[in-house]
């Protein structure tokens, strides 16, 4: 049984969420409920308790039970909140947690659904747009609103989505929810350095942001995921095995240990070349650098054609200057079940970017995607994995 918490704000459409809920219900899915102070002016609460049973919150519930903002979002396999205010919408865009309502948002591990219902000045407000825009390019979904008569007896968007659409894509998103539950993946993400001496190195410019997304979202996914990192910037993402190494040898080493891997994901920018003779000491400025590189580890192509270390579904990917045609031999030559390919131009600034245009390569077909967040291009990646397998 799917259980999913729907948190009730302060909007007049929250008169409309017992008949949601009814939808939902009868679908089998298990409802918990957090209202906020505001929410309760717009309701029957009594009609509320009566569909989530005792499982019914307000901020006045966490004076019996402390973790309660932590163990909503652990306990549910989604959470939608819905109608969504323009107040609430704010306050997670922008990290407030002054309620049970902001701080189980905070906290949550979870896929949130924002089902937004407001009037129609207060959704076109830039602020407002400004905050949906964040909360979409970090992931999360929006249901609505829709264009119509709103309560408040102006017209335009911002009246709350049908019932039965909002129920229809909440239950959707469900069955989609733990589609990859326990699958063991292995993500290799930023980039490998390969020293000089005990100080200089070479390196790339991959920042490693585009495989911390592939990571967080495979556990969002309910994956078993370890990440294998170089050095990068970037915090580890919770709920997830960490490794870091430094070399492309390092990285092989690591690899080679984990064995019956379900999906593997290598966004590592794994260096071609290596120094062949490593200085034990720092060479003097002074001198005359004469570093001789040979070719590196091909940790894709090894993993791609080994029998016993291949993981089910292997992904790899390709960041280029070429054509998708290079990409494509990438996917024959290296055995790989997938190749994402972004071409590396002007317009496609990948390193360190928030941003990425990417094309998603199989056997059989291309899909090319517009610019968007390295989130959301996570989340397709994923997608086209969980339709391909
Ligand atoms: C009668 C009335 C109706 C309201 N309807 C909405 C609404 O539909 N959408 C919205 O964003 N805010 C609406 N508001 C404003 C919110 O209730 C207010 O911002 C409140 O602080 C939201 O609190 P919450 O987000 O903690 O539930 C309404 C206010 C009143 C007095």
């Amino acid at each position: 049984m799917k259980k999913i918490l729907f948190i009730i704000t302060g909007s007049i459409a929250a008169s409309r969420c017992e008949e949601i809920m009814n939808m939902l219900l009868n679908n089998n899915i298990k409802i918990s409920c957090i209202l906020t102070e505001e929410a309760k002016r717009y309701l029957k609460i009594s009609h509320i308790k009566k569909i989530v049973k005792n499982r019914f919150f307000t901020d006045s519930s966490e004076r019996r039970n402390k973790m309660l903002h932590i163990n909503l979002s652990r306990e549910n396999d989604m959470i939608v909140v819905c109608p969504a205010t323009a107040n609430s919408i704010a306050k997670f865009a922008n990290g407030f947690g002054d309620n049970l309502a902001s701080n189980t948002l905070l906290a949550s591990n979870k896929k949130i659904l924002f089902v937004p219902a407001m009037n129609s000045f207060m959704w076109h407000n830039k602020i407002n747009k400004k905050n949906v825009r964040l909360l979409k390019n970090n992931g999360n979904e929006f249901i609505g609103p829709r264009i119509g008569n709103l309560k408040c007896g102006e017209y335009g968007l911002g009246r709350i989505d049908d019932s039965k659409n909002i129920a229809n894509r909440i239950i959707n998103r469900l069955e989609n929810i733990n589609l990859l539950k326990n699958k063991k993946c292995l993500v290799t993400a930023g980039p490998t350095i390969e020293m000089i001496d005990p100080v200089r190195f070479i390196s790339n410019q991959s920042s490693g942001k585009q495989g911390y997304e592939i990571a967080s979202q495979l556990v969002l996914h309910g994956a078993k995921v370890i990440l294998i990192s170089g050095p990068t910037n970037l915090d580890p993402p919770p709920n997830l095995k960490f490794i870091q190494i430094k070399s492309a040898d390092e990285m092989y080493e690591k690899i080679k240990k984990i064995s019956k891997i379900d999906i593997g994901i290598f966004t590592a920018a794994v260096s071609d070349f290596k120094n062949k003779n490593i200085n034990k000491s720092k060479i003097k400025k002074n001198k005359k650098l004469n570093i001789s590189l040979s070719k590196n580890i091909d940790i894709l192509e090894k993993i791609g054609k080994s029998k016993t270390q291949r993981p089910k579904f292997l992904v790899g990917f390709a960041a280029e200057t070429g054509g998708v045609n290079n990409a494509k031999k990438k996917l024959l030559n290296k055995k790989c079940d997938m190749i994402v390919y972004n071409k590396i131009h002007d317009k496609n600034k990948v390193f360190g970017s928030d941003y990425n245009q990417i094309s998603i390569i199989t056997k059989n077909q291309i899909k090319k995607f517009k610019k968007m967040t390295k989130v959301n291009c996570a989340k397709q990646i994923i997608k086209q994995i969980y339709n391909t397998i």
